[in-house]
């Protein structure tokens, strides 16, 4: 049975892709510092899947901890889910999300290393992409100009792990997620942030249940077809088989031990899963990024109208200003996915809303 490290697991995102490795029969080892979460979602996940996982309460930046979880357990890939995420927060503590964000990936990297755990799944995000290039975004697309220090983090993160893969043999699958949308269908994990939501849907549901009295469309003269923000929402649990195709791709393809961490240079074998990719076709490492999305986008507004239609309700909304650092529209190409991973999402936004307003109602009457 093959053994993985999830980092920042209890909550939004991994616990999802946790509840999909369990019943693919991973032995899963987390470690999470329950700074935004809580040791809840652990529980619920072991009751809807009926299994255990090894529960590490700890910061990601101990190095001492983090050496005594590699020393315990044989560990074949890690997923790093850790970390801060909030675009705004991430302005006003700026220092906070560099050391965070960067510094403990660091020390993680390190220690795989030191234990030739070489196989990493990151997540990062579609805030990477330069906001003046043109959707849909392919992985091509230029990275840069990222318009918060959250973004930079992703950025310089991914730019890390590409020379880690370079030049210590590191096997990165590089996910950018763009808009991931709520809840499991059980109804038992969920993002429900308990302030005032930063995000279009949460906000859109607790509008929805009364919670909060409008939502505030943040401009209407953007250059889209009906004048507000464009994006890519993808549902939660797509998002996780993202992670689980990339997991079996990395399985498959990792070579032995001996050859893995050994670059071109050195003897190591050439890679040729990889047609065309100048970077990873040369040694055993790899460094991919592949868009987690769809090439579909939806505005604003017909998020607000898809929400009425399953709500049967009218969703009291106002035109506000522009929200600082947005971009009218974004959306992505995840045909390199499909090709190579086999992977994509299969539920319309739609579902994505109407699992939404289930958990919502669901949680209301409990
Ligand atoms: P989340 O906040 O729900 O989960 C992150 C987890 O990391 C939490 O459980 C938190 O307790 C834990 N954590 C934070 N600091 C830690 C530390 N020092 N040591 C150990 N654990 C720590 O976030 P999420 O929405 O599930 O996001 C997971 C990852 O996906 C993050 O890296 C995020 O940047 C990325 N991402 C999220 C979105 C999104 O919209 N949710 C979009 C793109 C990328
Ligand atoms: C979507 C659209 C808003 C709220 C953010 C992060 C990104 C990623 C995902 C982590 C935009 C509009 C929103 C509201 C509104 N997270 N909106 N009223 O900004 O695309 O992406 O979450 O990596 O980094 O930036 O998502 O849901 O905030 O906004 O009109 O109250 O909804 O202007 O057009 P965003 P969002």
């Amino acid at each position: 049975m093959k053994t993985l490290l999830l980092t920042g697991w209890t909550w939004y995102i991994g616990s999802h892709c946790t509840l999909l490795l369990l019943q693919q029969g991973y032995n899963i080892i987390i470690l999470d510092n329950l700074s935004n979460s809580s040791q809840d979602s652990i529980e619920k996940i072991q009751q809807i899947s009926n299994k255990n996982v090894t529960f590490y309460q700890w910061d990601i930046r101990d190095r001492d901890i983090l050496k005594k979880i590699f020393q315990e357990n044989t560990i074949d890939t890690v997923l790093h889910f850790a970390g801060l995420k909030a675009v705004g927060a991430s302005c006003t503590q700026p220092f906070e999300y560099y050391d965070n964000n960067i510094g403990w990936t660091m020390t993680l990297c390190e220690i795989m290393d030191e234990y030739w755990v070489k196989n990493i799944i990151f997540s990062s995000s579609a805030t990477v992409y330069d906001p003046q290039q043109i959707s849909p975004f392919t992985e091509e697309t230029l990275t840069w100009n990222t318009t918060n220090p959250y973004g930079t983090t992703k950025f310089i993160i991914e730019n890390i792990f590409r020379d880690l893969a370079h030049h210590k043999g590191f096997r990165v699958w590089n996910l950018r997620y763009f808009n991931p949308v709520w809840a499991h269908s059980s109804g038992l994990i969920w993002e429900d942030p308990d302030n005032i939501p930063n995000n279009l849907l949460p906000y859109i549901m607790k509008v929805a249940v009364w919670e909060l009295s409008e939502l505030s469309v943040f401009g209407k003269d953007y250059d889209t077809p009906d004048g507000t923000g464009v994006r890519v929402y993808i549902h939660v649990m797509d998002l996780a088989q993202g992670h689980i195709a990339a997991l079996k791709w990395l399985e498959w393809n990792t070579p032995p031990p001996a050859i893995a961490g050994i670059p071109l240079d050195e003897g190591g074998q050439k890679a040729s899963f990889l047609d065309g990719d100048d970077q990873s076709s040369e040694g055993a490492w790899v460094f991919e990024s592949f868009n987690l999305g769809t090439g579909k986008g939806t505005s604003v507004f017909e998020m607000i109208r898809y929400t009425e239609a399953i709500a049967w309700m009218k969703i009291p909304y106002k035109i506000g200003e522009r929200r600082s650092g947005d971009i009218a529209t974004a959306y992505c190409s995840s045909s390199k996915a499909e090709k190579i991973l086999g992977w994509k999402a299969e539920k319309t936004v739609q579902e994505a809303i109407a699992d939404s307003w289930n958990f919502i109602q669901t949680k209301q009457w409990n």
